[in-house]
């Protein structure tokens, strides 16, 4: 059976003579679903708007209500009861938006001391119940280490290109007991199994920051292709069950920016489950 994001765009790309540029559109299958069905006509952030000023990162309305459609109304089945364990959990934004969608508690770890106290701060502003959330400043590698904790869903998102760790990153995922993985990643075009290299500043809010691994004021990170993503979930006992469809939420959204990525197929919604 062909892998799940086999779609025309990359098979092109695969057989694309090398210097030519790689057909745009979003990654994954073509939408099957109803025209106007994956229409957002409420974003969940108009709800909770405080997230559209909490951040520097991304935190444009049209980008956020639709990743919220992407990752957790197209899994909304994941969250009843679940704990969940936010990878760079940032603002908070995707840990309300867990617990909004039924978890029991939310894991945040994120490695900007300023980002956990306005989390925590916004999510009780919003009277979220204090027992059903934690935010812990520190870098993941070594927070994940040190508490093991165990959860039942774990959101990755808008974190994987900012490392080279990949592999120690789903070791981490796994040990986490962890049935289902979502995860949004800016991604590399192409049908290999590759990791694309990039470097990046640790000044900037969204970025990595400096670790162990790191020199100076950079970090070496990497984006993998889906293929790539494919394998490294697999040596570590994860499947890719599918991909969000935001050819659907693109097509039936026309007038959303800041989701150029999204657009041209460098970035996608991935859902995963322990194999
Ligand atoms: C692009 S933002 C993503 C925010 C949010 N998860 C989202 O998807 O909208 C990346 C986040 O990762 C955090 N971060 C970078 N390196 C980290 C590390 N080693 N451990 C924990 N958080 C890290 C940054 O501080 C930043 O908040």
């Amino acid at each position: 059976m062909p892998p799940l994001w086999s779609r025309a765009g990359d098979r092109a790309a695969a057989a694309q003579p090398a210097g030519q540029s790689v057909p745009e559109r979003p990654a994954g299958p073509p939408s099957e679903a109803p025209v106007g069905s994956r229409r957002v006509a409420a974003g969940f952030f108009d709800r909770f708007p405080e997230f559209y000023d909490t951040s520097e990162t991304s935190s444009f309305p049209w980008r956020l209500n639709l990743r919220h459609d992407a990752i957790f109304a197209e899994h909304a089945d994941l969250f009843s009861g679940a704990r969940v364990l936010d990878i760079a959990s940032h603002d908070g934004r995707w840990s309300m938006a867990a617990l909004d969608a039924g978890a029991a508690f939310v894991l945040g770890v994120e490695a900007r001391p300023e980002l956990v106290d306005r989390a925590d701060a916004t999510l009780r502003r919003y009277g979220v119940d204090e027992a059903r959330f934690r935010f812990v400043a520190g870098d993941v590698f070594e927070v994940l280490a040190h508490e093991e904790p165990q959860v039942d869903v774990v959101l990755c998102l808008g974190f994987l290109y900012h490392t080279l760790r990949h592999n120690e990153l789903f070791t981490r995922i796994r040990r986490t007991g962890a049935t289902h993985l979502l995860l949004d990643t800016e991604i590399h075009r192409g049908a290999e199994p590759v990791v694309r290299l990039a470097d990046e500043h640790v000044a900037r809010q969204g970025n990595a920051v400096a670790d162990a691994f790191s020199y100076g004021d950079t970090v070496l990170t990497g984006r993998p292709t889906l293929a790539a993503l494919d394998l490294l979930a697999r040596t570590q006992g994860f499947d890719v069950e599918r991909l969000s469809d935001w050819d659907g939420l693109l097509r039936d959204n026309p007038e959303a920016d800041q989701v150029r990525d999204y657009r041209i197929g460098r970035r996608a919604t991935l859902r995963l489950r322990r194999a």
